[in-house]
């Protein structure tokens, strides 16, 4: 019962903050569009001189990256409703691969092993969103190459409250979470990642978002061998004749 109090609190807490951050990432968009423009003109009027163009060219990149990180944190935090469905977990596994493409640099390698699993009860659009989200955290734990396995399965009978789940696997053979990092890194704004752009929002909101459709993720690691991101999604058949009522 505590742990389920204390999952309440925290996805209360993520769904005000992502609120929050969307809105404020709403609210630097804007004035951003004018500045970008502003600054196309100064470019225009300076272009005799190398020093104020290059003063320009950095502050042209640098609004580029706010408006990245901005643009990003939109996508991702906008609040918007789910409606459960059946969902092929399989599916949704081939998406998320397509749309991260082939190209990760060093020796990476990306594997599968799809079960022969049942459908869930999910979103297949914010389940791709979740995979996609694991798989980069993935890649970018390893930069020197590696292998990421993406795996479905079906839970064992044994545990009634688990009976007909079905669970992916995010794996990677990178650098690996410090014991003590592993349930902080579920928190917001929790990152080891702040000088390459990241927020920290990636897990809390996967988190979040997994535990709207019923199911839940997990982690382990082994420091300087690798990680695995679980996510556990209820059978679709499970609730289904509950929303007859
Ligand atoms: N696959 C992984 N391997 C190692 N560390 C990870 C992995 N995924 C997440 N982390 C750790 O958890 C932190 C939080 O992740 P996340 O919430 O996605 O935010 P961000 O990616 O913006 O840092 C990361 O900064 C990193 O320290
Ligand atoms: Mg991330």
């Amino acid at each position: 019962m505590r742990h389920a109090q204390v999952m309440v609190r925290q996805r209360e807490k993520m769904l005000g903050i992502g609120q929050l951050v969307a809105g404020v990432a709403h609210q630097i968009s804007n004035p951003l569009d004018g500045l970008q423009n502003c600054l196309k003109r100064i470019g225009e009027g300076v272009k005799d001189d190398a020093h104020m163009t290059e003063y320009v060219q950095l502050m042209t990149e640098a609004l580029e990256r706010i408006e990245r990180t901005a643009k990003r944190v939109q996508a991702f935090a906008r609040p918007r409703g789910i409606t459960l469905k059946r969902t092929d977990v399989n599916h949704a596994v081939e998406s998320t691969l397509q749309v991260l493409g082939t190209d990760h640099g060093t020796d990476v390698q990306i594997e599968t092993e799809l079960g022969n699993v049942s459908p869930v009860q999910g979103d297949p659009y914010t389940l791709q969103e979740v995979l996609f989200n694991l798989c980069t955290n993935a890649l970018v734990a390893m930069p020197t190459g590696g292998t990421l396995t993406l795996r479905t399965y079906a839970l064992g009978s044994k545990d009634e409250d688990q009976m007909d789940c079905v669970a992916v696997d995010v794996s990677d053979t990178g650098v690996g979470i410090p014991r003590a990092q592993l349930e902080k890194i579920f928190e917001p704004f929790y990152t080891t990642r702040a000088e390459s752009g990241g927020t920290g929002m990636g897990l809390g909101l996967c988190r979040m978002l997994i535990s709207e459709m019923g199911g839940r993720v997990t982690v382990r690691s082994a420091l300087g061998h690798g990680s695995t991101f679980t996510v556990v999604l209820n059978p679709a058949d499970k609730l289904m004749p509950v929303s007859e009522e």
